[in-house]
């Protein structure tokens, strides 16, 4: 039986599902990327947490590389544009890229990301979410080739996810209590 933080109402996915997700993801992504060595570019921060397992779960030769973007605030409005904070240290032209993130919220981000590093000529680019939030009568500008779950339109953390720069090391992600955010 899990333990579950103070702070969290309950749990959406336990650690016993993310390993299967992350096993499921990575048998997926070795099959698909056998021989063409790809480039998983996490994004900076909350990424981090599920590149370390994915990248455990992909047995086809791959490098890891780095993103920080800045955020561009709240809301899921479309005017949204993200600022590179950390750039790659590769050169990805002709690269097959995979873009491992945490969640899909808005997925300004990743529609950000993808034009970014789209015009730098790679080979592929394609996007390994581990989350999507379905919010209702809303469409992502992104549809990840690779998910590894759908979550309710409301406020998670854990699992790289923060709160305010906490919570992202719970092995776990669940849903905040309404008290400590509002
Ligand atoms: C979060 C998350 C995604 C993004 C998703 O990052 O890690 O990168 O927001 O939201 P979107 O689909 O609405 O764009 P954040 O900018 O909070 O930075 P962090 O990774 O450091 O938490």
């Amino acid at each position: 039986m899990q333990t579950i933080h103070p702070d969290v109402e309950r749990i959406l996915i336990g650690e016993d599902e993310i390993r299967e997700i992350c096993a499921r993801l990575g048998k997926e992504i070795s099959a698909d990327y056998a021989g063409k060595n790809p480039l998983l570019v996490a994004v900076l921060r909350g990424a981090v947490v599920f590149t370390a397992d994915l990248m455990r779960s992909i047995s086809c030769p791959m490098s890891i590389d780095f993103m920080a973007t800045s955020s561009y605030g709240s809301g899921t409005t479309s005017s949204g544009t993200v600022r590179i904070l950390k750039d790659l240290e590769t050169n990805i032209r002709d690269r097959h890229v995979i873009i491992a993130e945490d969640i899909l919220d808005s997925g300004l981000t990743l529609s950000n990301l993808i034009e970014m590093l789209g015009s730098r000529g790679p080979a592929s680019i394609e996007v390994c979410a581990f989350a999507v939030k379905d919010i209702a009568g809303y469409t992502p500008p992104v549809t990840p080739k690779y998910v590894g779950c759908h979550v309710p339109n409301e406020f998670v953390v854990g699992y790289g996810l923060d709160y305010a720069e906490r919570y992202r090391n719970l092995p776990y992600v669940g849903v905040l209590k309404p008290e400590i955010y509002s």
